[in-house]
């Protein structure tokens, strides 16, 4: 424990001015002092000082071992673009408009909508024309917490994503010139930007980072599993309890060497043996990024909360239910060459494996109803 305590000391000197708006707001819902430091350092630190957590985890509802699975408030954010009312009600209506689109037919919420799970609901997700693309969409609730974003990795923060679906040929297919002209030929966009970043000039970089500054409110962290880690003993079933204990059990579950605290990801690559990992020009992920050997077929962790609202699962969307995952994982991944060294076949009883599914559906919180934002008609 020691060692840990050193690392968590290093991080509060580092880092705990840039959090201390959140770090205010637990004390609220938490209530001690030893459960917020003990929460805030979680979020920093790497999977492997998480692990070590976890093994000392008493499964007691609010046992001050179990905090380093809570999230903080809001997600951090570029200096340079700190979030406020205007700036996140004008990304949201960028978010939602189709008009940012080549067609003027699909704004981001056609694939990341809020209906559903802000995904698509689809195996992989359909684009300009309709066609087919070759990944599933992933959710964009919580991505705001994480330091890396697409399957592949292939962009850090959110206002680097943003523009890229809106230039994409398969995507909106838009150009940037045309969106530019339009924006600033709009009146109340154009008071929207003046509104959200002052002074500035109107450019592609203002419209990333509004979407940013929305998507970093898309959180959830007010699951049934959240509320049993604050102190609400009734706020998970035994099962669910039970199933967390086998999650994190390394001679069990082992699902948290990967989907670990407290956002149920490493933000790490691994290579989970899918099928379609044995077509004959299958999609490499990670390796088109880094070009290791490890990384051949590897994907992103992606984040579990709110998982029973965006199926079907994995990057190619090859299983439709938590259950088929769990059979995916109980045999080990079924294309064996170069899969992570830590999947491996599973011991589970159909009991425990029920068990973890349970668990997993702890991970949805109450319904967050989204208001359309009225769009500047010009
Ligand atoms: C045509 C469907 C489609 C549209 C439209 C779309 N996305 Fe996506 N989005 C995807 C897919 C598919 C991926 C994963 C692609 C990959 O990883 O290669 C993705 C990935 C993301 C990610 C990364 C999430 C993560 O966990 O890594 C974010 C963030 C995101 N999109 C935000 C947006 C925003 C903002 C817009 C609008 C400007 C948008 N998307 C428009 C389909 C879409
Ligand atoms: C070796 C790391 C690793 C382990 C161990 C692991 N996962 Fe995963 N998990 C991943 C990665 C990586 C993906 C995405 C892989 C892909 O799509 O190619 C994933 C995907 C998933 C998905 C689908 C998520 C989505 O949005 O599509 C679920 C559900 C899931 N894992 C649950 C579990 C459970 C339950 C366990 C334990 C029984 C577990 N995982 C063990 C790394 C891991």
């Amino acid at each position: 424990m020691n060692y840990i305590k050193k690392i968590l000391s290093g991080w509060c000197a580092a880092g705990f001015a840039g959090t201390a708006a959140g770090v205010v707001g637990i004390a609220g819902i938490v209530g001690t002092v030893g459960v917020i430091s003990a929460f805030t350092v979680a979020s920093a630190l790497p999977a492997y000082a998480n692990s070590v957590l976890d093994g000392q985890m008493v499964f007691s509802a609010g046992h001050a071992s179990l905090q380093h699975w809570l999230l903080p408030v809001s997600p951090e954010h570029p200096d340079d673009n700190k979030p406020t009312a205007a700036r996140i009600a004008l990304g949201k209506q960028l978010f939602f408009d189709p008009r940012l689109s080549g067609d003027s037919n699909m704004s981001c919420a056609s694939c990341h909508h809020p209906s559903l799970g802000w995904g698509d609901a689809l195996p992989t997700g359909r684009g300009a024309k309709s066609e087919t693309l070759a990944r599933a969409t992933p959710t964009v609730i919580n991505t705001g917490y994480n330091p890396i974003q697409m399957w592949d990795g292939r962009k850090k923060t959110l206002e680097e994503q943003a523009l890229g679906p809106i230039t994409a040929k398969q995507e909106m297919n838009m150009d940037l010139t045309v969106l530019l002209d339009f924006l600033k030929a709009n009146k109340g966009y154009q008071k929207a930007f003046a509104d959200a970043y002052e002074d500035q000039p109107l450019t592609p970089e203002l419209v990333a980072k509004a979407i940013a500054s929305y998507e970093r409110t898309v959180i959830s962290r007010n699951s049934h599993f959240d509320r049993w880690v604050q102190g609400d003993s009734g706020a998970m079933t035994a099962q669910q309890i039970r199933g967390f204990k086998l999650f994190v059990d390394p001679a069990k579950g082992n699902c948290s060497v990967c989907h670990s605290a407290p956002n149920f990801t490493d933000n790490g690559f691994h290579n989970l043996g899918l099928a379609s990992f044995g077509d004959a020009k299958p999609d490499l992920g990670r390796y088109t990024e880094k070009p290791i050997r490890m990384m051949k077929g590897a994907f992103k962790t992606p984040t579990l909360r709110e998982i029973t609202r965006t199926a079907p699962y994995f990057h190619d969307g090859s299983a439709s239910t938590l259950e088929a995952v769990m059979t995916h994982y109980i045999v080990g991944g079924v294309v064996k060459t170069n899969v992570s060294p830590n999947l491996k076949a599973l011991t589970l009883t159909a009991q425990e494996s029920a068990d973890i599914v349970a668990f997993l559906q702890a991970l949805e919180s109450p319904f967050v109803e989204v208001a359309l934002p009225q769009l500047p008609l010009h």
